[in-house]
């Protein structure tokens, strides 16, 4: 039987050059999805998930994520005294609904390498990473629907979507064979390749921002050199765990946000804006206006 998912690693230690210049001094992780930043989607995902344990891989300059899941005395005092003292009730709540943990990856070695950090974190226990660039909105939380697939299979697994040819080569194509039978359109995945030059992919499937993996894949990060760009990358490991033992590919259902990139930051606000339960309506109201302008 598989044992239950309590632990996520969020790697989020990255320098985001994509996100220059503000990145020098807000971490990408905590640019705005219209109120609340990018990280607290993630770490929302992984407790609505039935996680009740997250790692935060962090680096220099980045400590503005810890101060956001902790207790702020100086905003609290300031409502009570305005007579919102629910306002602080909720905000309380909001960062305490289950542990958040931070350890920095000392030097940038690349996503593998920031997986690493968290061995002892893990112990022998099954895992959910969340990356921390990779915001998704769904109706089931997509690391509940890796948790699912887990269950099913016992294996590791892999969370993709079907990507346009042109696209292929920024991610990693899945060797993948459809499960005969499968409740979701899940795979079998035998093997990957990171940035694949055209002609080189296996399939249009690639991994989109979440896996859920278990301790065995820290023997092989440890063993593994640095890949594509001088990094230690995760899909390396995860492509030698592939090939001995086999990992399952799911197709979440879920809308995907590049929030390491200018038009990913962009595109949430508005996917975000609209649905948002204080300004959704007056801001849909803007966007109709602005439409007819461009
Ligand atoms: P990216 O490939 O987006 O790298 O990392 P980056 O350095 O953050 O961004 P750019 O390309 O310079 O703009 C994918 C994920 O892995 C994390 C990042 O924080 C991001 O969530 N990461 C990457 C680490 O935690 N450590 C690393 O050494 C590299």
């Amino acid at each position: 039987m598989s044992k239950k998912v309590r632990k996520a690693v969020i790697p989020a230690a990255g320098l985001g050059t994509r996100m220059l210049p503000i990145s020098r001094c807000v971490p990408k992780e905590m640019l705005p999805i219209v109120d609340r930043p990018a990280i607290s989607y993630l770490v929302n995902e992984a407790f609505d998930s039935g996680i009740t344990d997250v790692l935060i891989i962090t680096g220099r300059e980045k400590e503005a994520m810890e101060d956001y899941f902790d207790f702020s005395p100086e905003y609290d005092a300031a409502l009570t005294a305005k007579g919102r003292a629910g306002e602080v009730e909720a905000l309380r709540a909001e960062v305490s609904r289950g542990n958040v943990f931070f350890l920095r990856q000392k030097e940038k070695k690349g996503l593998g390498h920031a997986i690493l950090q968290a061995r002892s974190f893990v112990g022998d226990e099954p895992f959910a990473v969340l990356y921390g660039d990779d915001v998704i909105f769904s109706e089931t939380p997509v690391a509940a629907q890796l948790i699912g697939s887990y269950a099913r299979y016992g294996r590791p697994v892999a969370g993709l979507k079907h990507v346009p040819p042109e696209d292929l080569r920024k991610f990693c194509s899945m060797k993948a064979e459809a499960i005969p039978g499968a409740e979701r359109e899940e795979y079998f995945v035998s093997d990957m390749i990171e940035k694949p030059a055209p002609g080189r992919e296996y399939t249009d499937l690639a991994i989109l921002g979440r896996v859920l993996l278990t301790p065995e894949i820290f023997g092989i990060l440890e063993n593994t050199a640095p890949g594509a760009g001088g990094e230690i990358q995760l899909t390396d490991a995860m492509a030698e765990y592939a090939r001995r033992r086999g990992m399952t590919g799911l197709v979440f259902e879920g809308e995907r946000f590049d929030l390491g990139s200018k038009l990913g930051l962009l595109a949430a606000n508005v996917a975000q804006g609209v649905r948002h339960p204080e300004v959704g309506e007056a801001f849909s109201a803007f966007l109709r206006e602005f439409v007819k302008t461009l």
